[in-house]
């Protein structure tokens, strides 16, 4: 899967140079489809959401419905609006092994999609035979319920999945939420240098993390050449801006609090780009829209931000836990002990109210208050320009199809 890489990609639009004079504002977002990349597999609905009752779930613009074969236990789906006259199949029931049935008037499909029975109509309909539903091909994988999009045939789902998924040895503390925001601004939340300003009063920065004042970025590809990593270049803890002063502004007691505590998270993991200059890794994304943040040494933050329609996104959010595949027993053994207290001491108490609701939290009120429409893009916003373009390389995507 995808390793970060060291290639250096040359932003190809202008705002990685130095301002000149006025700036033209710019709109490049629509380089990426507002409902999202279709011929990926996406993440769906938990597991455990989907028992005997069928479950609706709209996702990148589409009603589908979830439901269980009562025969096999596995998970199918289907669209939702039934073909006959619009009901939702999503209050049907699989009256008969490996069907799904609509409430309205019987009709009744089978695990294909074809309609294999009209109830209300007898045995000898001419329907039957003559309609088809659409199915989505689905996978149940890590707690998760995953459906194929596409239009294309699918491909196995491991090749979508962030490495930290497909990993089996790593623990996954899951949390979904809904956002009112297009998916296109919440991927792009990864920029690689929003935190020290948005989250400045967090209670993770103001205890541990580092306060930077400002950052320069600028980003490589992944070895696949389908996702962007963010590298930091250069950055400052405190700086001084002309006529207005100093910034961050850290009352002092509040610097004396975390010098006493002297608990730092600091820079990412450094790597070294093939022009010689090195950096810290932010974070990175990649197609179709999934990316990583790097907490603290232990655990990464896997996003991926799920079109529901143009305006609403199912933000999912795993909290990654690393196996530590070298240790020895003794090292296995702590390190057991420590993913117990973070299971059921500090995830619940502190890190999914600090991190999940409070951090991203905040994240999320300033995405759900966004404009979308022309931009005056930054030097390091050319990160996000080389996500944009990553368009012309996602699957079965043709700009205005
Ligand atoms: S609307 Fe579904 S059977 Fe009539
Ligand atoms: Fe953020």
């Amino acid at each position: 899967m995808t390793d970060l890489s060291t290639q250096l990609e040359k932003p190809e639009e202008s705002s990685n140079e130095a301002p000149q004079g006025r700036q033209k504002a710019t709109s490049s977002m629509d380089r990426v489809p507002a409902l999202g990349y279709r011929n990926y597999w996406y993440p769906a609905l938990q597991s455990h959401e989907v028992k005997s009752k069928p479950v609706h779930l709209k996702m990148l613009g589409d009603d589908i419905v979830f439901f269980r074969d009562a025969a096999t236990g596995a998970a199918h789906a289907m669209a939702d609006r039934c073909p006959h006259r619009n009901a939702s199949l999503s209050l049907g029931k699989s009256h008969y092994p490996g069907t799904l049935t609509c409430p309205y008037h019987g009709w009744t499909f089978n695990l294909k999609g074809d309609l294999v029975a009209v109830l209300s109509e007898g045995p000898k309909c001419a329907m039957v035979g003559k309609v088809q539903q659409r199915v989505y091909p689905v996978e149940e994988f890590r707690g998760f319920l995953w459906v194929w999009m596409g239009d294309m045939a699918a491909v196995p789902l491991s090749e979508d999945l962030p490495p930290e998924l497909n990993d089996l040895g790593t623990s996954l503390f899951t949390d979904v939420q809904v956002w009112k925001a297009n998916w296109r601004v919440v991927t792009e939340n990864t920029d690689g240098y929003h935190a020290p300003i948005l989250h400045l009063e967090s209670m993770p920065r103001t205890l541990y993390m580092d306060w930077v004042s400002w950052r320069k970025i600028t980003h490589a590809k992944t070895d696949d050449g389908l996702g962007v990593i963010h590298v930091e270049i250069d950055s400052a803890d405190t700086d001084e801006f002309p006529g207005l002063g100093v910034w961050p502004k850290i009352p002092n007691w509040k610097r004396a609090a975390k010098n006493f505590f002297g608990a730092k998270v600091g820079h990412g993991r450094r790597i070294t780009l093939p022009d010689g200059r090195t950096g810290s890794i932010t974070e990175d994304i990649h197609l179709p829209g999934w990316r990583r943040v790097q907490v603290r040494v232990m655990t990464t933050f896997v996003e991926w931000a799920v079109p529901i329609d143009e305006h609403t996104t199912r933000h999912v959010l795993w909290d990654v836990v690393h196996a530590d595949k070298n240790a020895g027993p003794v090292r296995r053994m702590m390190k057991a002990a420590r993913l117990a207290l973070f299971r059921y001491l500090i995830y619940p108490t502190y890190w999914r109210w600090a991190y999940n609701k409070k951090y991203v939290g905040q994240d999320k009120d300033v995405l759900e208050s966004m404009y979308q429409g022309p931009e005056y893009l930054q030097a390091n916003d050319a990160g996000i320009l080389a996500w944009r373009k990553l368009s012309e390389r996602a699957r079965g995507y043709k700009r205005g199809s």
